[in-house]
């Protein structure tokens, strides 16, 4: 299995591009499936997993082109089959989303349950209950979700869900485009990828009110057409090269990004001394040369500090004057990047959901393992600024949610390689 290898120390400076958004290109990509016409999606970042997710529609008769400038094309009028098989789903539980769509525009849809996964159980049990609120009929057989609509097609319904769900709100707004009648759908999640896929939606012919509060409301449509869209930049990506800056001291600049989608996170970085300066698509930060200071940080649905930076702060904290606290309220199980940050010499305390870190001057190289995307992510920025090389196991996991991560960081001016291990 690949690693990256990595030698700390050196201080970033530079700019790097941003990516589309993996989160917002996943359910754009699955929202096809609803489309009569052609679909044309631009931005799309380059990643396992989206690569999957086209394998995933592929198997049901999808048709997809790459074009030149790397947009894709989407022909979902001659699919054949309705059914997310256990060896894709597995490797990605983002194919849930096929399920709103295929039971929208088909009636039917079996989608392998996806299991946990590292961070947490993660349940879809809102998922299933909002389909059923539209009057779908669901059973769980064999490890597969198997679900049909009434006769006649879904109908529109008032959906309260009990935790506010990101993947959960884009797949019940997806059942519900195509839905008879009005659907309303409360504590809604307001996380800019939502708003990029029911502007998506919109764009080919959907009726939604209330993208990025916690009340959306659908009007029904006979059918969607094809449209253009491209994908929002991916904030996540923004966030975790601009921590990147701010734990070596440096000063980098992201483009073809957008500072209004991560503000809770740009005011902590600032709160750590960093001079912050953003314009339309670009934010830039400069840590001129001091180290951070410690911030408390405290997880939770958008528009509040968002669970994936929680780790990428977790070694901003543990390079930092001072002692911090972070507080993860969305998964349970989201501090295993702690024990690894350990063993480079970080000072952590997990204790249930917070963890108290005391800054040190500096970490020590030494081989980690990466068990999860953020987690992994934040290996590679501890890494950075750790003396001594570093070997982060098991990328896997990162090149499902950042585009040429070595190259970005080698453009910034880090001491980075990929070794392909056995
Ligand atoms: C999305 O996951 C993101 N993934 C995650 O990003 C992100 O961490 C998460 O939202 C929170 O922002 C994609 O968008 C593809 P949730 P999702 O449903 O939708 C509980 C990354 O690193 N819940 O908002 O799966 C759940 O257990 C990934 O890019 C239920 O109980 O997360 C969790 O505690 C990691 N029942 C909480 O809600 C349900 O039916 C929030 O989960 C659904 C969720």
């Amino acid at each position: 299995m690949d690693k990256l290898r990595i030698v700390g120390g050196n201080r970033l400076g530079g700019e790097v591009r941003i990516s589309g958004a993996k989160n917002s290109a996943l359910p754009i990509l699955a929202s096809t499936l609803l489309s009569s016409g052609v679909m044309r999606i631009g931005n799309l970042p380059h990643l396992h997993d989206i690569t999957t997710m086209l394998e995933l529609l592929g198997c049901m008769g999808v048709e997809v082109a790459i074009n030149e400038d790397m947009s894709v094309e989407i022909d979902c009028r001659n699919v054949h089959s309705q059914v997310a098989p256990y060896d894709l789903v597995r490797t990605m539980r983002a194919s849930i989303l096929v399920l709103g769509p295929l039971l929208a525009r088909y009636g039917v849809a079996e989608v392998s349950l996806p299991g946990g996964c590292a961070i947490g159980s993660r349940p879809v049990d809102l998922h299933l209950r909002g389909m059923e609120a539209m009057g779908a009929h669901i059973d769980v057989v064999d490890g597969y979700i198997k679900a049909r609509a009434p006769e006649g097609g879904l109908k529109g319904a008032n959906i309260f869900l009990d935790t506010v769900t990101v993947t959960g709100t884009e797949n019940i707004l997806m059942a519900a485009v195509l839905a008879k009648g009005t659907t309303v759908i409360e504590n809604a999640a307001r996380e800019p990828e939502v708003v990029d896929l029911a502007n998506c939606l919109i764009a080919m012919g959907a009726k939604i009110r209330g993208a990025g509060t916690d009340t959306l409301v659908v009007e029904g449509v006979e059918q969607l057409n094809g449209a253009e869209f491209r994908v929002l930049p991916d904030r996540i990506e923004t966030g975790t090269y601009l921590v990147a800056a701010g734990v070596t001291g440096g000063c980098v600049k992201t483009k073809d990004t957008d500072p209004l989608l991560l503000e809770a996170v740009l005011h902590k970085l600032e709160e750590a001394g960093a001079v912050i300066t953003t314009g339309d698509d670009w934010i830039k930060l400069d840590m001129e040369g001091r180290r951070p200071k410690a911030v408390n940080v405290r997880t939770a649905p958008h528009p509040a500090f968002p669970t994936d930076m929680q780790a990428q702060f977790v070694v901003l904290n543990a390079v930092a004057e001072g002692t911090g606290t972070v507080i993860e309220t969305v998964f349970e199980n989201r501090f295993m990047h702690a024990q690894e940050l350990v063993r480079m010499g970080a000072d952590i305390h997990v204790e249930g959901n917070t963890a108290v870190v005391t800054g040190k001057e500096g970490l020590t190289g030494a081989p980690v393992m990466a068990t999860d995307l953020r987690a992994s992510a934040s290996l590679v920025l501890a890494a950075l600024v750790a003396t001594g090389s570093t070997d982060v196991n098991r990328i896997y996991h990162i090149d499902r949610g950042y585009e040429c991560i070595e190259e970005k960081f080698q453009q910034l001016g880090a001491n980075i390689r990929r070794v392909s291990g056995r």
